[in-house]
């Protein structure tokens, strides 16, 4: 198999919905190998980003590119090879009722007609990652928020893309999952040598399992970099409004709001 890593690199992205400005001259870059955390208040076009990437929505200006190619340029099937996306909300897949079968749906990118052997398996071993085997055959509009979204994330690692678009993935999570689904997604970025986008609200999440980080203020870029060049106390309170201290313990630096 022919094995490519994926950059993403987006250049002065302007979005607005209708007049209201959104996202105001974005640039950033995300590598192969890391996870690059997308932080910044409620409101801040995280959302809109994500979804810019992601082509649901298209910029007003400025380019968005993997690898070099403009994704305007790519076909919806040839994008949905690259990149995976997990919602920030999701609705009830109508067509697809278990569990399985949402898994399942991430390998339609990679089948011309039907799913086969190979397909199925992949989808077992997404499960497997997100600890959902039990509920394979569960309906998934019954599923509580927490399992729905791990159901999502199984669907994205299914998919076998190089770029995963993470929209608060740990959001409706208990603390145990919160930081197995995290580690699972850094697994795949360091295993797989694929990159993630993960909007994260738990800026100590984010100081333990991304690599980077930008973190956003309505809609510009106040800062991006290493995280911890970024998640600094000033800019902390410059984004969110809140002290804060950085903290070493057990070997690794804290964020904690005071
Ligand atoms: N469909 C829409 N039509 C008009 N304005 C919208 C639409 N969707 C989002 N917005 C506005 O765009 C801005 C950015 O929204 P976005 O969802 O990207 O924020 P976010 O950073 O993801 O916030 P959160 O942390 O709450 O998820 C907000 O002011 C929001 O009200
Ligand atoms: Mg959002």
């Amino acid at each position: 198999m022919l094995f490519t890593l994926m950059r993403l690199r987006i250049d002065n992205v302007v979005f607005s919905y209708g007049s209201s400005m959104i996202l105001k001259d974005v640039c950033l870059d995300a590598a192969p190998g890391e996870i690059l955390g997308i932080l910044g208040p409620n409101g801040s076009g995280k959302t809109t980003l994500l979804r810019c990437i992601n082509r649901i929505l298209t910029p007003k200006q400025g380019r968005v590119a993997l690898d070099g190619a403009d994704i305007r340029d790519m076909s919806r099937t040839e994008l949905s090879r690259r990149v995976g996306y997990v919602p920030q909300h999701h609705t009830s897949e109508a067509c697809t009722p278990t569990v399985y079968e949402v898994v399942l749906m991430g390998r339609r990118p990679h089948v011309t007609w039907e799913f086969g052997e190979e397909d199925r398996e992949i989808a077992w071993q997404a499960m497997e990652e997100m600890d959902i085997k039990g509920l394979s055959s569960h309906r998934f509009d019954q599923l509580s928020s927490g399992q729905a979204q791990r159901v999502l994330m199984a669907r994205a690692i299914a998919q076998e893309v190089k770029m995963l678009l993470l929209d608060e993935p740990t959001s409706n999570l208990d603390v145990k999952y919160q930081i197995d689904v995290m580690s699972t997604i850094l697994d795949q970025v360091r295993t797989k040598d694929i990159g993630a986008c993960a909007v994260v609200h738990d800026l100590d999440l984010a100081m333990r399992f991304c690599d980077k980080v930008v973190l956003l203020h309505d809609g510009k870029v106040l800062a991006a970099g290493s995280k911890g060049d970024v998640l600094t106390p000033d800019n902390i309170r410059m984004a969110y409004g809140v002290d804060s201290v950085i903290d070493r313990l057990h070997g690794r630096e804290r964020v904690l709001i005071i």
